[in-house]
């Protein structure tokens, strides 16, 4: 399958982990015009709040709000109709608060949408944090077994309380996609184009390899928002997308 320039900027999220509204939007004037998604993480949201999200969809910007709720369901639930009302189109809570929670997110944003116009965002689970290794959740976390074993259990859990997809490391795109469907979408980090700096990221792929891996999403920050001309960064990779078979 081959992407248009649209279809490809649409399937990249670029994380804009920025202390401050200004520094973001210094970044967004610079890429402006290309229909890209927009990560908004909590180090923004917490300082730059629900106006700067407004603004972006004012913009008409896709955003995934990237606050990976947690906490008992219903303080969830509250927390996700709160974000629905932003009208982001993507936000994620952890598997690991499990089905009542994720299904509270599901409803607390049903009830933020109905009659108000909105679209209902796509909720996504959070599997292991991929700062998580092995020794860290069998030792402390208490969780046996393989880090891929526990992702795809928690991929699993969210599929059966409706969710959307997870983020997932790219490698483990195949696996997810087997268990849970093609349709069950996976949002990958970790993206590194041939020749820029891996950064803290371990288990990298260049966004043609995650693409081929099928991912739906590629979550792409410091290769972007790094580079001299972060631009020209953005658009060779939406060059190697569309070029990919
Ligand atoms: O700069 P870089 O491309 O490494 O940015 C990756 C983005 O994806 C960051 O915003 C980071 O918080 C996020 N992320 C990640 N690994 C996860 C989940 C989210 O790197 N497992």
């Amino acid at each position: 399958m081959k992407l248009t320039n649209e279809q490809a900027a649409g399937r990249i999220m670029v994380a804009l982990d920025y202390p401050d509204a200004n520094a973001a939007e210094r970044l967004i004037s610079e890429l402006q015009g290309i229909p890209c998604y927009m990560k908004v993480g909590m180090q923004l949201f917490y300082a730059a709040g629900p106006s700067f999200v407004q603004s972006l969809k004012e913009r008409g910007y896709y955003v995934f709000l990237d606050v990976k709720m947690h906490d008992i369901p219903n303080t969830v639930k509250g927390g996700a109709n709160s974000v629905a009302k932003l009208g982001v189109d993507m936000f994620n809570v952890h598997a690991a608060g499990g089905s009542a929670m994720m299904e509270a997110a599901l409803e607390g944003a049903d009830m933020a949408i109905s009659g108000s116009g909105l679209k209902m965002p796509s909720i996504i689970a959070v599997t292991q944090l991929t700062s998580t290794n092995q020794a860290t959740l069998n030792e402390q976390i208490g969780i046996e077994g393989t880090v891929e074993a526990a992702v795809i259990r928690y991929a699993e859990l969210a599929r059966g309380a409706g969710l959307a997809g997870v983020v997932a490391s790219p490698s483990e795109v195949e696996a997810i996609k087997a268990v849970c469907g093609t349709s069950f979408q996976t949002i990958t980090p970790g993206i590194r184009p041939t020749g820029s700096a891996v950064n803290d990221q371990s288990r990298i792929m260049t966004p043609s390899e995650a693409l081929k891996q099928g991912t739906d999403y590629m979550v792409i920050g410091r290769p972007i928002t790094a580079a001299a001309n972060p631009r020209l960064a953005l658009e060779m990779i939406i060059e190697e997308l569309t070029s990919h078979e």
